[in-house]
């Protein structure tokens, strides 16, 4: 747990070390002898404890000294770099976020998405794990573009995000908040309504807050095998007849997770009432798997 000190939060190294996934060892030894990097550790009972606000210039400075080289950000093709709407310019910016590569949807795949969604045109959309909302915004940027009523319900636990080697470089202490003013930015925020909760905790919840059938299911909360079943067989049947689920992160050995992937193999592509498509993603092939709830 972080100790409150001063007025401050502080984390020790230990704490540190493992959602970070950076050896206790190797993270103390980093602080004991960084001289250069305005880090000031706090001894806190013996025990180096490093500042929250001081998170960002401690990793920076630790993926500097371990050669991890400072190119952690997808390519903005040019369409969207000449866009000028509201929500492209924003997405730019939170593409330029190092605290979204690779977690967030790539352009490419964020394109995809909103393009599904004009299509489709769904009158409900439910995000489980929208992260910082870079999915979000792309979803509700089709629902834009069609002038649509319908809303994005995004559910995160919106927990405070440390770097995890590999898959998550920055610090973001509010994710809500930023997410929200991303949102604002993009001038979407009529769009989207952000609920900070476990998806457990929606599906009890699921008449109270939301009340109507799906029509688009966007699936990318928790990739564990147990999480993601547990997702897919909770939201499962609230979806529409005919409507439409995206899994995303479907191939473990290049997006390192394996849950959706193991939902897909034990139930979906064995349920003759569910219609199965699986998508190849550039540049990183993590892979999308859309599905069609038949009956
Ligand atoms: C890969 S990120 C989502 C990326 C996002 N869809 C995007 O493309 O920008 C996974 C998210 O799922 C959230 N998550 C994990 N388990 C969850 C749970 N049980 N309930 C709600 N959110 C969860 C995490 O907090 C994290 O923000």
């Amino acid at each position: 747990m972080p100790v409150n000190y001063e007025n401050a939060t502080f984390y020790s190294v230990e704490e540190l070390s493992q959602p970070t996934n950076i050896p206790i060892r190797e993270l103390k030894n980093f602080v004991d002898h960084a001289v250069q990097t305005n880090l000031q550790p706090k001894d806190i009972q013996g025990i180096p404890h490093i500042n929250k606000h001081d998170l960002d210039i401690l990793f920076e400075s630790f993926f500097l000294f371990k050669g991890i080289p400072d190119d952690r950000e997808y390519k903005i093709p040019d369409y969207l770099n000449n866009c000028t709407s509201h929500w492209a310019t924003t997405l730019i910016k939170m593409y330029s976020n190092k605290i979204n590569f690779p977690a967030a949807v790539s352009p490419e795949q964020g394109e995809f998405l909103k393009s599904i969604v004009c299509n489709i045109d769904p009158n409900n959309i439910l995000e489980i794990g929208c992260f910082t909302g870079i999915s979000t915004i792309w979803m509700a940027a089709g629902l834009e573009q069609i002038a649509s009523q319908a809303t994005i319900h995004a559910v995160d636990l919106f927990n405070e995000i440390l770097p995890w080697l590999p898959h998550r470089y920055g610090y973001l202490s509010d994710p809500l908040d930023y997410a929200q003013a991303c949102a604002l930015s993009a001038q979407l925020s009529h769009r989207i309504k952000f609920h900070k909760m476990n998806s457990l905790e929606m599906g009890k919840r699921f008449n109270e807050l939301i009340n109507q059938p799906i029509d688009f299911l966007f699936i990318d909360g928790d990739h564990t095998k147990e999480g993601c079943m547990s997702d897919f067989m909770n939201f499962y049947p609230f979806v529409s007849k005919g409507g439409y689920i995206m899994l995303h992160d479907i191939y473990p050995e290049d997006c390192g997770w394996d849950g959706p992937r193991y939902v897909i193999d034990e139930w979906i592509s064995k349920n003759a009432n569910l219609g199965l498509v699986e998508i190849k993603t550039s540049p990183c092939n993590f892979g999308m798997a859309l599905i069609r709830k038949l009956v």
